[in-house]
C-alpha cells in the first residue's frame, strides 16, 4: 500500500484521489479552501472528446496539434485523444450529467476544432457539475472507508501547501512528502510516498483573469523551489471573452461556437479581416485581435454580439453568462455585451511525462499545474478538462507499476537545454533580492499584465524583470496564506518574465512585438530547473513542525 498525498481538489486531484483509493492506496487530500473551491467549478465551455461517430481520435489529434502551434509533445497529445473518450466515460459513472436531448448527449462547437465534439453540463455549468459530482465521489469513499472503521482516504480543506520535503535517497534527490499550513494557522509535516500536485494554474499573476483568486501556483512554484524541472513557463493563455466589468466572468467560446460575433465599439465585425475562421479562429489569434482593436479604439472594450441567439436559447444554453450579465446589469439578450481578454490558463508548469511523473522521484503532477506537453503554445479549448481526467488517471497507474519504463528525465540531457540567464534572474533565493522592496500583489498583477501579458516586448520584458528583481516576499517561515500566495506568485512572475525573455520568436500565446514571427529553430520546449545547490537548502525536513496529519 502507497501512502499518497493529493494536493488539490479540482478535477485532477479529485480523480487521482478517487482512483488511488480505489486502488487501494492510503490516500491523503489537501486543498487550500473548501472542498469544492477550484478552478475546475468555473468551466464553463465543457470538455473535449471524440466521441461521435463523425469525429474520429486522429482529428480531435490535428485540431489538438494546430491549436499548439508547433509546441506540443506528439506522443502527450496522442494519449490525451486516445484516452478522453474512456476518461469522459468515467465522469459518466462518477455521476456527472452531461446535457442531452432526443438524441442522446448533446455537443458544442468551440474555436479551432474542426467538429461538434465539446460536451458540456448544465448549459455552461459544466465545471460546476463536474466538481460537484466528483467531491460527492470522495466523500462516500471517505464516508465508506470510515464506516469500515479504516482511514483509507482522509480530507483536510483549509489547508495550504508550503513546500515540498526533499530528501536524499542515496544520492539523489526524492520527495517524501509537504509541509502545510492548516486552518488553525499551524505549520504541520506529511509523510508520503508519492506526492500528487494538482494545485492548479496562476490566473492571480494577472490582473485581469477568469480564475478564480486561489489560483496562485501555489505547486508550480513549490516544485520549482524543490528542483523540479518546469517547462514552457512563458506560455500563458488568454481567454478572448471575459465580460468587462469587475470580476472579468468568462463569457464561454461555445457562445461564439453558437453564432455570435465580435463588434468594434461603433459595431463593425473586425475578426474576419484578421483570421479566415474569425471569430472561431484560435483563442491566441482571437485575443490578440481583440487587445489590438481595443488599443485603436483608445482601450475600450469590444463588444460580443449575441442578440441574433435569441432570449430562449441564451438563457437555457447559457445560464450562468445570463446571470453574469444580469448582475452587471446588462442584457445581453438584446444589447451586445463589452469584453476583452484575461489571464485564463497557463499551458506550462512542472514539467512531467505521459505517467504525471516530474524530474523528481515521488513527486507528479496533473492538471493545470502539470505541462505535460498536450497543449503546446496554445492550448485548444475544452482540452483542459480532458488532459485533467486523462493525466490525473494516468499518474495513479504510474504509481506502483514499473512497466511504463524510466521516466523522461532520466534522459538529463533534455534538463540540460536549462539556460543560464533564466535560472539566475529568476532564483528567489538569489542574494540580490534580500534587500528589495515587499512584494505588492497589486503591483505585480499590474506588472505582470503590462509586461507579459497578451502583447510583450524585450524592453518591456526587460524593464519587468529589473523590477522584479528588486522586490522581496515576506520570509516564508513565519507568512500566513495570503503571504505565501504572494510569495509563490513573485517566484512565478520572475520565472514568466525570465522565460519570456529568453523566447526571442512569437509563437501561439507568447506574442513578441520585437520578434513578430515564429523562428522553426526554436520549436521546442524550454525546460528550466534551479540548480542544485540552491535546491540542496530544501534538503532537510524542518523539525519545528509536528507530523500532525497521518498519511
Ligand atoms: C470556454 O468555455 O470558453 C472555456 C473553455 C476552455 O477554457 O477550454
Amino acid at each position: 500500500m502507497t501512502r499518497v498525498l493529493v494536493v488539490g481538489s479540482g478535477l485532477a486531484g479529485l480523480i487521482a484521489a478517487v482512483r488511488a483509493t480505489d486502488a487501494g492506496h492510503r490516500v491523503t487530500l489537501v486543498t487550500k479552501a473548501a472542498l469544492s473551491d477550484s478552478n475546475t467549478r468555473y468551466a464553463q465551455g465543457g470538455i473535449a472528446a471524440a466521441l461521435f461517430p463523425d469525429d474520429s481520435t486522429d482529428a480531435h489529434i490535428l485540431d489538438t496539434l494546430r491549436a499548439g502551434a508547433g509546441l506540443c509533445d506528439a506522443a502527450a497529445v496522442r494519449v490525451l485523444c486516445e484516452e478522453g473518450p474512456a476518461r469522459v466515460r468515467d465522469l459518466i459513472r462518477f455521476g456527472v450529467d452531461f446535457d442531452r436531448d432526443e438524441s442522446g448527449i448533446t455537443r458544442g462547437l468551440e474555436a479551432a476544432h474542426s467538429r461538434s465534439r465539446v460536451l458540456h453540463a448544465g448549459g455552461d455549468a459544466t465545471g460546476a457539475a463536474i466538481e460537484t459530482a466528483l467531491v460527492a465521489t470522495v466523500q462516500e469513499r471517505a464516508k465508506r472507508a470510515h464506516a469500515l472503521g479504516g482511514d483509507q482516504i482522509t480530507i483536510h480543506e483549509h489547508t495550504m501547501l508550503v513546500d515540498l520535503i526533499v530528501t536524499d535517497d542515496q544520492g539523489s534527490a526524492r520527495v517524501t512528502g509537504a509541509l502545510l499550513l492548516g486552518p488553525d494557522g499551524d505549520r504541520h509535516t506529511v509523510s508520503a510516498d508519492a506526492v500528487i500536485l494538482a494545485t492548479g494554474g496562476a490566473g492571480a499573476l494577472y490582473r485581469h483573469t477568469t480564475n478564480p483568486a486561489i489560483a496562485t501556483g501555489d505547486g508550480v512554484a513549490a516544485a520549482w523551489r524543490a528542483g523540479a524541472a518546469v517547462a514552457d513557463v512563458e506560455f500563458y493563455q488568454f481567454h478572448p471573452t471575459a465580460l468587462a466589468v469587475p470580476g472579468t466572468p468568462l463569457v464561454s467560446e461555445a457562445v461564439r461556437g453558437e453564432g455570435a460575433v465580435l463588434l468594434t465599439s461603433t459595431g463593425e465585425r473586425f475578426m474576419p479581416a484578421i483570421h479566415p475562421d474569425a471569430e472561431l479562429a484560435p483563442r491566441d489569434i482571437v485575443a490578440r485581435g481583440i487587445a489590438a482593436q481595443m488599443k485603436a479604439q483608445g482601450g475600450a472594450p469590444v463588444l460580443l454580439d449575441a442578440t441574433g441567439l435569441g432570449r430562449a436559447l441564451l438563457e437555457s444554453r447559457f445560464p450562468t453568462i445570463t446571470a453574469a450579465c444580469r448582475a452587471a446589469g446588462l442584457d445581453w439578450a438584446v444589447e451586445p455585451i463589452p469584453v476583452a481578454p484575461a489571464a485564463h490558463y497557463w499551458m506550462g508548469g512542472v514539467a512531467t511525462d505521459g505517467w504525471g511523473r516530474t524530474s523528481l522521484s515521488g513527486l507528479y503532477a496533473v492538471g493545470e499545474v502539470a505541462r505535460t506537453g498536450a497543449h503546446g503554445a496554445n492550448r485548444l479549448a475544452s482540452n483542459s478538462l480532458l488532459e485533467a481526467a486523462v493525466f490525473a488517471d494516468r499518474a495513479v497507474r504510474a504509481l506502483d507499476a514499473e512497466e511504463q519504463g524510466p521516466p523522461f528525465f532520466d534522459d538529463l540531457d533534455v534538463i540540460a537545454e536549462l539556460d543560464g540567464a533564466v535560472l539566475d534572474s529568476a532564483d528567489p533565493d538569489s542574494a540580490e533580492h534580500a534587500d528589495g522592496t515587499l512584494v505588492d500583489r497589486g503591483t505585480l498583477q499590474e506588472l505582470l499584465w503590462e509586461a507579459a501579458g497578451v502583447h510583450r516586448s524585450g524592453s518591456g520584458l526587460t524593464r519587468a524583470a529589473v523590477t522584479l528583481a528588486g522586490w522581496r516576499a515576506v520570509d516564508r517561515a513565519g507568512a500566513g496564506v495570503a503571504e505565501l500566495e504572494t510569495g509563490n506568485l513573485l517566484d512565478l512572475g520572475r520565472l514568466i518574465v525570465a522565460a519570456a525573455l529568453a523566447r526571442e520568436e512569437s509563437r501561439g500565446a507568447h506574442h513578441r512585438a520585437d520578434f513578430p514571427d515564429s523562428r522553426p529553430e526554436l520549436a521546442r520546449p524550454h525546460f528550466s530547473r534551479r540548480p542544485e545547490s540552491l535546491t540542496r537548502t530544501l534538503l532537510t525536513v524542518p523539525s519545528q513542525p509536528s507530523e500532525a496529519i497521518a498519511c
